[in-house]
């Protein structure tokens, strides 16, 4: 692993007992936004890239949808799975994702590129996961990231732009679909 992706762990391992407190409110208006724009799926296999203490599965609030958790860091993953035993909870690179082709019916990967060493990877593993003409959220920091270039890298990769909008906050968001 490298330097940096191990610092990026040992952050998020040391502080997973307080992200909540310190990040639940942001993160729940994120995703209200978000699913104010596109509509949740009913049924099927959501997909959380990087999903943390599964803030997003604490906003969906359904035992009736299959959700992962995917995430490097071990201690967030087990802040997730003490509030939600339905979650699956799996501890993995983004860049190197342990999951078939084509079995998300929605991949969410948010507030996650800023950490990673190469966003472009991360994206082609969701677009190997996510099934066709089903939705991939991204959002990523508005001082970090320009909309456009992202766009652009989401586009190469194959996915065609749906929808792209600056949420309230801090982030742009982009939403893709694999053809
Ligand atoms: C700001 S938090 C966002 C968590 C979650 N998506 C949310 O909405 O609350 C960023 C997350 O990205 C994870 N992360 C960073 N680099 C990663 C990588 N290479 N693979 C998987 N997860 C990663 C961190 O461990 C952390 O849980």
């Amino acid at each position: 692993m490298s330097n940096k992706k191990y610092d990026v762990r040992h952050k998020y391992d040391s502080t997973a007992d307080r992200y909540d407190t310190r990040y639940s409110d942001i993160q729940m208006q994120k995703y209200f936004e978000i699913f104010s724009e596109i509509k949740l799926v009913k049924s099927g296999t959501i997909i959380d890239v990087g999903g943390g203490t599964g803030l997003f599965l604490d906003y969906l609030q359904s035992k009736k949808l299959t959700t992962v958790i995917t995430d490097i860091s071990v201690e967030m993953l087990k802040e997730g799975r003490k509030k939600n035993p339905h979650g699956f909870f799996v501890c993995a690179d983004s860049e190197y994702l342990p999951l078939r082709k084509n079995i998300g019916d929605l991949i969410t990967c948010i507030s996650v590129i800023q950490n990673l060493e190469n966003p472009q990877k991360t994206l082609e593993e969701c677009y190997f996961i996510i099934k066709k003409d089903k939705h991939f959220v991204l959002t990523a920091l508005k001082k970090l990231f320009d909309l456009e270039k992202l766009c652009k890298i989401v586009e190469k990769i194959g996915f065609n732009i749906i929808k792209t909008w600056l949420l309230s906050l801090e982030d742009i968001t982009i939403i893709a679909g694999k053809e």
